[in-house]
């Protein structure tokens, strides 16, 4: 007999470790947990940790040959800016490791006879307008609208989730007999800031650097204009995001990709906010005009009515809340242990 689990890729990342944890206090299905890095030490004996690539077909084949997996958060990535740096390398990871794992969840649904749920954290990153006039005048973007990325990452997200849609919809549809399908989940997150992790090669990491580099006491220059705006959720929300959508029930569902915000703050915003938390922080604007042209291609805040509509997503922490509750008193705390002798 194969063992239910649950598979998570990238579960040493920023989402991965807090999805872990929340997972296990839930009293989940055993805890696979795929990465090429490794855990960090305290969350290893949460879940069954196996390190590698998910580009090694072999290791995805001995996977299930031991387990039958229930459900896969899809998390493993090259995130925005290090795709830039190595675009060619961002599609292998980003869309045949997507693709590789499609695959695996297919076969996993047809032997179960029942569909496996595959959930995919899309992006902010999927949409790509014009120029700041459009950004203004579109101030809330819906799931179908300015699907014109322009980031090798942004590129990877928006295919990626068509492919999650074709594999649960269309996938072998001249076959005799149609298979037992995925059932394909996918949300669009925006910039997402953990007080508990440090990001590294996303484009909205300046906010979360503001605050990591503000608590610790180091100045810091932010890499965009005082005025760029796009959406924020902190990790909380973000895991509240991806559970709820794993537990919706399926006929609730009329769409496959949703998008999901919690608040928009423009840059000097979110610095006025950290001010107000580390008076002495230095925070000074040395826009990369580079990656600030990314993020200017990006929405200032993204219209998630079909989810608060068809899945009852509603977040629990606005601006105030996040950096009162969750984000200062954390990282504060954070620091002060690193800090102590
Ligand atoms: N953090 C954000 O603001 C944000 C916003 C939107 C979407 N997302 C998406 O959420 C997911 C997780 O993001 P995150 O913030 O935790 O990123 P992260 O970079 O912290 O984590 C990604 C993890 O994937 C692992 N990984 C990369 N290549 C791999 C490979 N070939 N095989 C196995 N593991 C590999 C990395 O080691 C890393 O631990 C990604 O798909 C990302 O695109 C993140």
């Amino acid at each position: 007999m194969r063992k239910q689990a649950i598979l998570i890729t990238g579960a040493s990342g920023e989402i991965g470790q807090a999805l872990v944890q929340s997972l296990h206090e839930q009293g989940s299905l055993p805890i696979i947990a795929l990465d090429i890095q490794p855990l960090p030490e305290g969350m290893r004996q949460l879940v069954t940790p196996l390190q590698g690539d998910i580009l090694d077909r072999s290791l995805l084949s001995r996977l299930i040959s031991e387990y039958e997996i229930v459900t896969l958060f899809h998390l493993a990535a090259l995130l925005s800016t290090r795709a830039e740096f190595t675009p060619e390398a961002a599609h292998r990871v980003n869309v045949e490791g997507t693709l590789s794992l499609l695959q695996l969840a297919a076969e996993q649904s047809e032997w179960r006879g029942e569909p496996v749920k595959f959930i995919f954290p899309s992006s902010i990153a999927a949409y790509g307008l014009p120029d700041l006039e459009t950004k203004t005048s579109y101030a809330r973007v819906r799931e179908w609208e300015w699907n014109y990325p322009r980031t090798m990452y942004g590129c990877n997200k928006l295919y990626c989730e068509q492919l999650g849609i074709y594999f649960s919809k269309h996938y072998r549809q001249l076959a005799a007999d149609r298979p037992v399908m995925l059932d394909f989940r996918c949300v669009r997150f925006p910039g997402l800031i953990s007080a508990f992790t440090v990001p590294s090669g996303g484009t909205s990491d300046y906010g979360p650097e503001m605050l990591h580099a503000a608590a610790q006491g180091i100045p810091y220059d932010c890499f965009v204009r005082e005025d760029v705006r796009i959406p924020f959720m902190v990790m909380p929300d973000a895991i509240k995001a991806l559970l709820m959508l794993t537990q919706a029930p399926q006929e609730n569902l009329k769409r496959q990709v949703f998008n999901v915000t919690s608040f928009s703050l423009s840059a000097e915003e979110f610095r006025q906010r950290v001010l107000v938390h580390f008076p002495a922080a230095q925070i000074t604007y040395k826009p990369d005009l580079k990656r600030q042209g990314i993020v200017d291609s990006w929405p200032a805040d993204l219209d998630d009515s079909a989810a608060c509509r068809q899945w009852d997503w509603q977040p629990d922490y606005d601006a105030d809340r996040s950096f009162d509750e969750y984000l200062v008193p954390n990282i504060t705390r954070r620091y002060q242990v690193v800090n102590e002798p």
